[in-house]
């Protein structure tokens, strides 16, 4: 275990020490700090207790440190935080709570450090560490914090179902600690979950889905998701996602579990990706799979369109969920809908136009896609697996080869709309659309390099075909500088 002595030496404990001394109140740090530091994960967001005011007790540190700090006072919660460089200083007075039952918010009263400690959630988050003179560095662990850090167990300190009734958002801590510190959750602990789950819903959308981001960004996100599923939170908070859930057999032929199955593509992704989205498009490709599921006699299972119809689901998920509804999202319905593409190339013969058009339809975004679909090749007979990989590096060397040659990641056509409007002199209108889709596709198509020229003809074959007459010959418009190849 950490020698905690020397780190007590540096800023920002001195000035805290100080501060204890000059004012005679007791101070504590307290919490996660504590806890990471053992882990030997050093955080710069740290929590102290006083016994006392912890504001006042704030505003005397900031005072301290001089210019470079700053404070906010948080009056409902009798804490303040004071920003020191790149510290997060958080005081709170040591308090005694007790909590009602439809509610989170807490009433409060003032309190010694142990009735502090035996509010916190879990015994590894109760440790503390004392800056006061008369026991400076004196480690106060009265649940056996320390024990449990190193036997790696979660455990509340208290009776579970007190602790989890109490504050329900602690259900979905103790799985997202247990999930990022690779930890066991006590026994007793976790059935206390089970039996106070439905109280999750005295807790806001907001912060359900901060606790479930940071399990989704944990090394191995599945052991999150499958504690989620065995105590039955994960019905309550994402419902969607268990009903991919189950096998069905019929005439002998059963079908992939589709939960267990996106569980790997999620681990498959996380450990390439700390893209967070990359992960979420992840967690939601095949959620259709349930209402496209048929069975065909004679092919078997199908789930025929579950892409797209999945795609269109993805906003009222995220709604839902309260994650983001902007391009954060447009990007998970994009991999969404596109995830099947690169892997029904590998399946066929490789030519140039097919790969244009994943090219131009995934844009920017055509490397995640490769990664979320690679990701996608699970399947227990590894042979399998091995042979689709194999196929997988062909699509990877002729996406190259045709990007090399053809540059088409956020392409735009080379004549562009305004070139056809000066060129017939007609008004902005579904003609013009119609001329540039023309262009875009003969390119697509490999029946037009990729140029201005060649692009203008066809563009001039296209307007005659249409009736348009040439007003004038617009040559091609010139780069910004910073456009310039
Ligand atoms: N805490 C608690 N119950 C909660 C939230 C927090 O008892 N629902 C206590 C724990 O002692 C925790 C401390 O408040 O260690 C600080 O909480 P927070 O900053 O949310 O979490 P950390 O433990 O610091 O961990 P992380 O930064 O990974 O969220």
């Amino acid at each position: 275990m950490n020698d905690v002595f020397p780190i007590l030496q540096e800023e920002p404990f001195v000035t805290v020490a100080r501060t204890a001394a000059e004012t005679g109140k007791k101070v504590y740090v307290i919490g996660g700090f504590v806890r990471d530091l053992f882990l030997d994960r050093h955080s710069k967001d740290i929590d102290f207790v006083v016994v006392g005011s912890g504001p006042a007790f704030a505003s005397r540190v900031a005072a301290a440190f001089g210019k470079g700090a700053s404070t906010r006072y948080y009056k409902n919660f009798g804490t303040a935080v004071v920003k020191y460089k790149d510290f997060e200083l958080e005081f709170v007075g040591a308090r005694k709570e007790s909590y009602r039952r439809n509610s989170r918010k807490p009433i409060v009263e003032n309190g010694t450090l142990q009735d502090d400690q035996n509010r916190r959630d879990f015994t590894i988050n109760a440790l503390s560490i004392s800056l006061n003179k008369s026991d400076f560095g004196k480690i106060y662990d009265p649940f056996n914090g320390l024990r449990d850090l190193k036997d790696k167990v979660i455990r509340t300190p208290m009776d579970p179902d007190i602790t989890f009734s109490d504050d329900p958002l602690r259900m979905l801590r103790a799985i997202r600690f247990a999930t990022q510190l690779h930890f066991a959750i006590d026994p007793g602990t976790f059935s206390a979950i089970g039996r106070n789950k439905n109280r999750i819903s005295i807790v806001s959308k907001e912060r359900i889905i901060d606790e479930v981001n940071k399990m989704v960004m944990a090394g191995k996100p599945s052991v999150g998701f499958k504690m989620l599923d065995e105590s039955g939170l994960l019905k309550l908070i994402f419902p969607k996602f268990v009903e991919l859930k189950g096998v069905e057999k019929v005439n002998g032929k059963a079908h992939k579990d589709n939960f267990y199955h996106t569980l790997e593509v999620l681990d498959n992704v996380a450990k390439k990706s700390d893209n967070l989205w990359l992960r979420w498009a992840a967690i939601l490709h095949d959620i259709a799979k349930p209402v496209t599921k048929r069975f065909e006699p004679g092919t078997g299972w199908t789930f025929h369109g579950h892409e797209f119809i999945g795609a269109k689901m993805v906003p009222g998920i995220f709604k839902s969920l309260k994650l983001p509804l902007n391009e954060k999202m447009r990007y998970v319905q994009k991999l969404v809908q596109l995830h099947l593409r690169p892997i029904v190339l590998s399946q066929d013969i490789v030519t140039d136009s097919a790969v244009r058009r994943l090219l131009f339809d995934a844009g920017e975004d055509i490397d995640d896609l490769m990664l979320l679909c690679e990701a996608d090749i699970t399947s227990k007979n590894e042979e399998k697996v091995k042979r689709y990989l194999k196929n997988f590096q062909l699509v990877r060397q002729k996406l190259k080869e045709v990007e090399e040659k053809d540059r088409l990641r956020n392409w735009q056509p080379p004549v562009s709309g305004e070139v056809i409007m000066k060129t017939f002199g007609i008004p902005p209108s579904k003609l013009v659309g119609e001329i540039k889709t023309e262009i875009r596709e003969a390119i697509l198509d490999g029946k037009l390099h990729n140029n201005y020229d060649e692009a203008y003809a066809f563009m001039l074959e296209e307007g005659k075909k249409r009736g348009l007459t040439v007003k004038e010959i617009v040559p091609e418009p010139k780069k910004p500088d910073n456009e310039k190849e």
